[in-house]
């Protein structure tokens, strides 16, 4: 690949901060801040649009100098320049080398090393003694329905037939000192594992959730990896060295050796022992995923480093606020997409991008069109792949002439080069779905009575209709040229600019 990659094992959550304290990108905040909803407003104020800072608070209030955990990090990959970084390029790469650069990356591998120990290991608590409030976990948005300690984990759930782990980012709230409600989706890679355990006959399943590590952690685990290749693989092709990991002491799995917290547990799947949780403000930037009982998490032990630091996320994108999955979302999504349309056989591909407002949830393709029907087999491919299971909703399809990084654009594009009575919009009804989006109806998104959510899916078909006929006026193109003036004539007019006063401000 055609890359200035240079790819950086940070080491650990430590190492990371480093390097963003050294590229500017890194605020700590010394002044006690509350965990209860301060906090949370403050990361989602300084966020910005892809503009903020990384956020250490080193100040919290109940968590003074004899508390098990003192520091909270939010923030890392809340713009492109750190994703850039995490990535091992330039912090100015322009998001389309991002996605680029994530096409090869998830579907790298490098596995990881098994070790017999690490700084994880240096605190184990179990038992009566484990109490999940002595970590600062922030009450993020006051109408939670409580203090959400899972929101950037990886959580290590595995195969019970092939032993392959996954690793996921799936939210979890705290219901009481040792018991973590989650949000699982039979769709995903952890839902898939719930029901091959429940179909042996298990009412719980071993899980695992390492809490701040290097930030490549939760952009993969947070990424639709293909089924079957642990997230763990692909985190070593991101960092271009092995992740060290060591087993856990309660469950039969493996976790970062140098992770900040790793909590360990047992999840109830069994509906009866479900505990309620939520809501949550969601990915969506609404209060979405009511509460209802869910599959919880039993701790039966914590692990944590000296003095370890909780990493944590705010979630919600909104226009002018970006959070950390939708900027994460914007550069993995398009890239798993364009590597899913790959698979599928779809040719003229050139570019793909997801706005990060949206997180994906809508997706821009750009395509040389060589034959009719091509933008239909572009949003075939996405919604029959499980990567499309909580995106793509609204797929637009653009020729290469439009830049799929300029909003104007995509909406000029899609003013003049969509018909809706020329096949140009496609809706595909009731597919699987993102369960968080309030487009739905409430009912419809029971993800314990479906499984999973309910979208109607549209194709908005913005590339120059192939169906026309060559039209001669035209110089037998399709569509009538531009009035972009020809190439002499604007050079004749620029060598005109200064002589006619137009370089000098009005
Ligand atoms: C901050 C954040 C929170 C997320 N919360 C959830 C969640 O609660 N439930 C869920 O199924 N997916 C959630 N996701 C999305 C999954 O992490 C994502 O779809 C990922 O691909 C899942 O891993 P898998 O492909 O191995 O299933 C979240 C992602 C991020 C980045």
């Amino acid at each position: 690949m055609n890359t200035d990659r240079k790819p950086v094992a940070f080491g650990d959550l430590r190492g990371w901060l480093k390097a963003l304290d050294a590229a500017g990108e890194l605020q700590r905040v010394e002044g006690e801040v509350d965990w209860n909803v301060e906090l949370g407003t403050i990361a989602r104020l300084a966020q910005g649009a892809g503009t903020g800072p990384a956020l250490l608070f080193n100040n919290i209030r109940d968590y003074g100098a004899n508390a098990r955990c003192r520091q909270v990090f939010t923030g890392g990959l809340s713009n492109a320049r750190r994703v850039a970084m995490m990535m091992g390029l330039s912090p100015d790469a322009h998001p389309r080398e991002l996605v680029k650069v994530g096409r090869h990356l998830l579907n790298g591998s490098v596995p990881p090393k098994i070790v017999p120990t690490g700084p994880v290991k240096e605190n184990i608590v179990k038992g009566d003694d484990i109490d999940l409030t002595e970590f600062p976990v922030p009450q993020w948005n006051r109408s939670d329905g409580g203090r959400y300690i899972l929101t950037y984990g990886g959580v290590v759930t595995k195969d019970p037939d092939t032993d392959v782990m996954n690793v996921g980012v799936y939210r979890g709230m705290i219901a009481d000192k040792n018991t973590i409600p989650i949000l699982m989706w039979r769709a995903q890679h952890i839902g898939h594992h719930v029901t091959a355990w429940q179909q042996k006959g298990h009412k719980e399943m071993p899980i695992a959730v390492a809490i701040g590590w290097e930030d490549s952690l939760s952009f993969v685990a947070g990424s639709p990896v293909p089924k079957g290749l642990c997230e763990y693989d692909v985190i070593g092709a991101v960092r271009g060295a092995p992740v060290e990991l060591v087993k856990g002491e309660t469950v039969d799995l493996y976790v970062p050796a140098s992770a900040e917290i790793v909590i360990e547990g047992y999840l109830g799947i069994d509906p009866d022992s479900y505990v309620m949780e939520g809501p949550f403000a969601e990915i969506t930037g609404y209060y979405a995923g009511d509460r209802s009982p869910k599959p919880a998490i039993r701790v039966t032990c914590i692990t944590h480093r000296k003095d370890p630091i909780f990493r944590g996320t705010i979630e919600g994108s909104m226009p002018g606020s970006f959070s950390e999955n939708g900027t994460c979302s914007s550069i993995m999504r398009a890239a798993t997409a364009w590597n899913v349309l790959d698979r599928a056989g779809v040719p003229g591909v050139t570019d793909v991008w997801c706005p990060p407002v949206q997180a994906g949830v809508n997706i821009v393709v750009q395509i040389k069109q060589s034959y009719r029907g091509q933008a239909k087999q572009v949003a075939n491919a996405l919604w029959g792949s499980s990567a499309g299971h909580v995106r793509y909703k609204l797929v637009t399809v653009v020729d290469d002439d439009i830049d799929i990084h300029d909003y104007a654009a995509v909406d000029w594009a899609i003013a003049y080069r969509v018909n809706a009575g020329e096949e140009d919009i496609v809706i595909m009804p009731g597919t699987f779905g993102l369960g968080l989006d309030p487009s739905t109806r409430k009912r419809d998104r029971n993800t314990s009575l479906y499984g999973t959510g309910k979208w109607n899916r549209v194709l908005i078909d913005a590339t120059m209709n192939l169906d026309y006929d060559p039209d001669p006026d035209f110089g037998g193109a399709r569509f009538p040229p531009l009035v972009t003036p020809a190439p002499d004539d604007i050079a004749a007019a620029k060598k005109r600019w200064s002589e006619l006063g137009l370089d000098k401000k009005k």
